[in-house]
């Protein structure tokens, strides 16, 4: 099969790492890929929101499967752009369609999904400008801290949390009043819940479902899970309190209801269900649902997976998922995140990465890292992943650390408390 991969981060580096491993495969393309897709497959330049430029790369390079990585170009109707098109419509899509890529492209969406699902979240309700005096009276009935979260996409940054009243108040009205343009003409405010986060993943044709490895992403800057959020600052798998009586409740009360609404609901869904769950006193409750995979946890989930990826993900597809099941790989799976200095907020790019080539024991997957003439520089705020397996998360930890302190450019910073809460 030839198989293109959209985006360019280290999800797209693992997720093409993996498929590279593929007795099936015959051509792997991604498009723009980073310098690390350049060394396992052909990376071609293209914008993930020219949708033509898309259908060119696939025509010309006899495309069988296209795997897409981030949220945009499916809450975008990058899947309807290919039903649409005679000549798209019958090559494997892995990515739901517009209306299905809601339960990420809208918060207020995937809160009505749920409760039509009885599926577990917190409390919330939605407003607009129109109903900002009803919002204000919606917070005075919960309680501090106040959870508010713009409706559409805002690239990570639409959730809000605040601990007073008054600040949630004002944070009310500067969202609606366009902080985020039309993402946040509507907002949704929800009871904020107390537990630890896990990211659960199903791959789904739309009507079976496998799970597949889950993970705990480490989302704040600082150590100690202290100061601005970010992308992910590192990730591990197997998490260590979803064990398999936490797991059987995530899949009979979050992952069977999700699945039967979206078959109820007619979704058209291929690809990845992201459920953003939190423990919360060994009940788990949904935060939020993406429509791919999470950004650090695939660079541990794909190592996970220990048997061959690529006829899973072509059922998934095509419709014919039922049967199948990934085999999980026993070792644990860590990585951890080399960030410029300054991110999530202002930050250098373009200064050279030294020390690739002594990495030992260790996966390194690109995430914002660009060629320049013989140098791989720094291209974005997450810059490099670094991956590797032990008995335990622990064990996996301690050699991504070894080798992250052998990779180095100017300011180039990482947590060093990765894994100490678990
Ligand atoms: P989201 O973009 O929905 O994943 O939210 C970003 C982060 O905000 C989550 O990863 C949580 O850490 C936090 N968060 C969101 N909703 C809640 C909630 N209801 N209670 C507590 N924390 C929340
Ligand atoms: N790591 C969280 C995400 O990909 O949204």
């Amino acid at each position: 099969m030839n198989v293109l991969i959209l985006g360019s981060g280290g999800r797209e580096h693992a997720i093409a790492w993996k498929i590279a491993q593929s007795p099936i495969l015959s051509k792997l393309f991604v498009a723009p890929g980073n310098p690390g897709t350049a060394q396992i497959a052909t990376n071609i330049p293209c914008s993930l929101s020219d949708f033509e430029a898309i259908r060119a790369t696939v025509i010309t390079n006899h495309i069988d499967l296209v795997v897409v990585g981030p949220e945009v170009p499916l809450v975008e109707g990058l899947a309807d752009f290919f039903f649409a098109d005679d000549a798209l419509k019958n090559i494997q899509f892995l990515g739901p369609d517009k209306h299905a890529a809601q339960l990420e492209g809208s918060k207020d969406f995937a809160k009505q999904f749920m409760m039509r699902h009885s599926i577990p979240t917190a409390r919330y309700a939605t407003f607009t400008q129109a109903s900002i005096d009803e919002g204000i009276d919606f917070l005075k009935t919960l309680q501090a801290p106040y959870v508010l979260k713009a409706d559409g996409l805002a690239a990570g940054k639409g959730v809000l949390i605040l601990e007073s009243l008054s600040e949630a108040e004002e944070a009310l009205k500067t969202l609606l009043g366009g902080q985020f343009g039309d993402a946040s003409a509507r907002v949704v405010i929800e009871e904020f819940l107390t537990g630890v986060e896990l990211s659960v993943f199903a791959l789904t044709d739309g009507k079976d479902y496998v799970l597949l490895p889950e993970a705990k992403d480490y989302k704040r800057i600082g150590e100690g899970d202290t100061g601005l959020n970010t992308g992910g600052m590192g990730a591990v798998s197997p998490v260590p309190f979803a064990d398999d009586a936490f797991m059987k409740k995530v899949e009979e009360r979050v992952v069977k209801p999700t699945m039967s609404g979206i078959r109820e609901e007619n979704m058209r869904y291929t690809g990845f269900v992201f459920f953003g769950l939190i423990n919360v006193g060994g009940d788990p409750f949904v935060i939020e649902y993406n429509c791919r995979m999470g950004d650090p946890e695939t660079e541990v989930v794909m190592p996970r997976i220990a048997s061959d990826v690529l006829p899973l993900f072509s059922a998934a597809a095509s419709g014919t998922l039922s049967g199948m099941s990934p085999e999980k790989d026993s070792r644990a799976a860590s990585t951890i995140m080399l960030v410029a200095g300054g991110y999530p907020e202002e930050y250098e790019k373009g200064n050279i990465i030294s020390g690739l080539s002594e990495v030992q024991n260790s996966l390194v997957f690109h995430a914002g890292t660009k060629q320049s003439n013989e140098d791989i520089v720094t291209n974005g705020g997450r810059v490099l992943a670094i991956t590797s397996y032990g008995h335990d998360i622990h064990d996996a930890l301690r050699t991504s650390y070894e080798n992250a302190g052998k990779i180095n450019w100017k300011d180039k910073y990482y947590r060093r408390d990765l894994g100490q809460d678990l």
